[in-house]
Order: C-alpha cells, then sequence, then structure tokens
C-alpha cells in the first residue's frame, strides 16, 4: 500500500511524496531526492523530530529522549520512524533548500477568463502537466505573469479535484494591476502561463469539530477549494459555516457555486455580507458583524480567515476583543499588487 504524504517546509513550499506503509518517511522522502535534517536515523537523537498534521501513522521504535509521550500525544512524530497508515500532512520544521528540494514549476495555458463582476475575474488554466500539481485545499500558487518579465502574482486555487487537468483561481480586478491588467486586455485562450507552488500553510486540517469560515472578497477562493474537498470526501462530520464579506453587490460572486455546495454538504451554510449601506443584501456591515454565539461553540471550533490585511486585522483584533479562544485559528492575508 502506498501513501501520498505532503510534505509542509518551514518557507511554505509543500512537496508530495510517495511513502509505502513498510518504509519510514525519511527514507521515501529520500528515495524521492528530499532530505529530510536527521542524524541517528534510529529514533534517538530528535533531529527529524516533525509534526503530523493530519493523518494516520505509526511512531515506530524511539527513545524517550528523543520523543516523550506528551509530544506524541500532540502529533509530534520521528519522520525516521514513522510509517504512515494512510495519507498525512508532516510539517518539516526546516526550510526546502535545506533539504535539497524547492516548489515545482508548471506550464498550462488559458481555458477561460471570466469576468465574474467589475472587482472579481475567475481564471482556469488547463494541462496535462497539471495531473501532476498536487495541492492541499486552502493552498495558492504563484502565477507568472504573460509577457510581463519575471513578475508573478500569487493566487489560491479556487477549486479542487482529483486528477484533474486543470486548476482554476478568482483574481481580483487591480486598477493597474499587472495580472488584472492581462487578463482585462490580452489574455486569449490557449495562452501559456508558467506557475510555481504549491505553497502555504493555510489548509483545511482534519474536520474535528464544527468550522467557522471568514471570506473577505477573493479570500473566497481557498474556501471553495476546501469545500471541494469535503464535498468530495461525502460531507462533514460537524457543521460548516461561512460568511463572506465583500464592499458592494457588484463584488459578490460565486454564490451558486456555494449554494450547490451547500447541497452537496448537507451541514454546510454560508451567509453573504455587504459593507455599502444601499446593500440589496440583508447583512449589512462587515464579517465580524455577523459571527453569531452559534458559530462560536463556546470555543470549540476551528476558525479559518482568509482576505486583504485590514479585514484580517480587524477579524483577528474583533476575536481578541470578544475574548474567542478557538480551538485552532488559521488565517491568509493577501495583498493586492498594482503595477
Ligand atoms: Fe535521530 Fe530520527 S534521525 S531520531
Amino acid at each position: 500500500m502506498s501513501y501520498t504524504i505532503a510534505l509542509d517546509f518551514e518557507d511554505g513550499v509543500t512537496r508530495f511524496i510517495k511513502c509505502s506503509g513498510s518504509e519510514s518517511v525519511v527514507d521515501a522522502a529520500y528515495r524521492q531526492g528530499i532530505n529530510i535534517p536527521m542524524d541517528c536515523r534510529e529514533g534517538a537523537c530528535a533531529a527529524c523530530k516533525c509534526r503530523v498534521e493530519s493523518g494516520t501513522y505509526g511512531l515506530g521504535d524511539y527513545i524517550e529522549d528523543a520523543l516523550s509521550a506528551d509530544e506524541a500525544a500532540q502529533g509530534y512524530a520521528l519522520a525516521c520512524q514513522m510509517r504512515p497508515t494512510s495519507d498525512c500532512v508532516v510539517r518539516i520544521p526546516a526550510e526546502s533548500s535545506v533539504c535539497n528540494t524547492r516548489q515545482e514549476s508548471y506550464t498550462a495555458n488559458i481555458r477561460e477568463v471570466r469576468r465574474l463582476s467589475d472587482s472579481t475575474f475567475s481564471l482556469v488554466l488547463q494541462g496535462e502537466a497539471l495531473r501532476k500539481l498536487l495541492f492541499l485545499p486552502g493552498q495558492y500558487a504563484n502565477l507568472q505573469v504573460p509577457g510581463d518579465g519575471a513578475h508573478h502574482r500569487a493566487y489560491s486555487f479556487s477549486s479542487m479535484a482529483p486528477d484533474s487537468d486543470t486548476a482554476s483561481f478568482l483574481i481580483r480586478n487591480v486598477p493597474g494591476g499587472r495580472m488584472s491588467g492581462f487578463l482585462a486586455e490580452r489574455a486569449q485562450p490557449g495562452d501559456p502561463i508558467a506557475l510555481s507552488g504549491p505553497f502555504g500553510s493555510f489548509y483545511l486540517r482534519p474536520i474535528q469539530r464544527p468550522v467557522l469560515m471568514l471570506a473577505g472578497g477573493t479570500g473566497l477562493a481557498p474556501f471553495l477549494a476546501m469545500l471541494d474537498k469535503v464535498a468530495a470526501a461525502g460531507g462533514s462530520p460537524h457543521p460548516i459555516h461561512l460568511i463572506y464579506g465583500v464592499n458592494t453587490d457588484g463584488d459578490v460572486v460565486e454564490t451558486e457555486r456555494l449554494e450547490a455546495l451547500a447541497r452537496l454538504i448537507p451541514n454546510f451554510s454560508f451567509a453573504v455580507c455587504v459593507v455599502a449601506e444601499d446593500s440589496r443584501h440583508a447583512r449589512k456591515g462587515y464579517v465580524m458583524q455577523h459571527i453569531e454565539p452559534a458559530h462560536l461553540n463556546d470555543g470549540e471550533v476551528d476558525i479559518y480567515l482568509c482576505g486583504p490585511p485590514p479585514m484580517v486585522e480587524a477579524v483577528a483584533r474583533h476575536l481578541r476583543e470578544i475574548d474567542v479562544k478557538s480551538a485552532s485559528f488559521h488565517y491568509e492575508k493577501f495583498a493586492a499588487s498594482a503595477a
């Protein structure tokens, strides 16, 4: 039996390896050209200690000095001893370059550019190479701006399907923006685009309690990929609620897709809120104004937050002010880059 192991490095690079249930993660990585830091290779020195974010595994043989019972209970393992019994995500406390690896690059072609609203484009890339582009739902890629030297922009994947030859993104229309200017004025189906990735530690962890997702603008994209993953897995064992905030009615996108996801995931619900006072939406104001006590479940909740920096900072401040101590809190800020 072979499992897929996502190695999540400190610099945000993620690499995927195959590991049989009978080999250690260190050995499997080495076989695939990735040198996870290690020393004794016998479970004695702790040089290879890592944290397993998701998946099941055997800890192997080791001494208590290398891995305490507390650490093991918190999800730490020794990569030289750990043997997976499912797909896993493993955080390696080292930069990818130290491990003799880096992000991978791909070339694909534009399949479709759609203007979803004045403020948002949908970009779909297609290419055989993308079948090899594995990522965790919520992660992002760097897309090179065609015809613009080495400039690239970071965008979260906005969909997720196994063995797909496509990759989708939501792209904010930034006045003077290099990528949005290209999409608005020059992009044609078939144009090649280079991309690299995946990157980022903002990805969906195993759902062990209710989940609250807070999205601002095109910060909706990673949640769409996460929800695709949940739907493909047959649903969620716990409620998931998404609050999606934008500035004006014209900025609201992908609600039909959210409705379709709500039909596929029975305990998923979502609410849209709009800052503009003249909005026709029932919920006006900012995302944090629409967080209800039930969504916070007395702190027994995993919170994911993605949006532009002022929105992320305001929501994080609000959660501190109302003294929410959630079981986990994950956030991603994205800043639009103009030319
Ligand atoms: Fe020494 Fe793994 S390399 S414990």
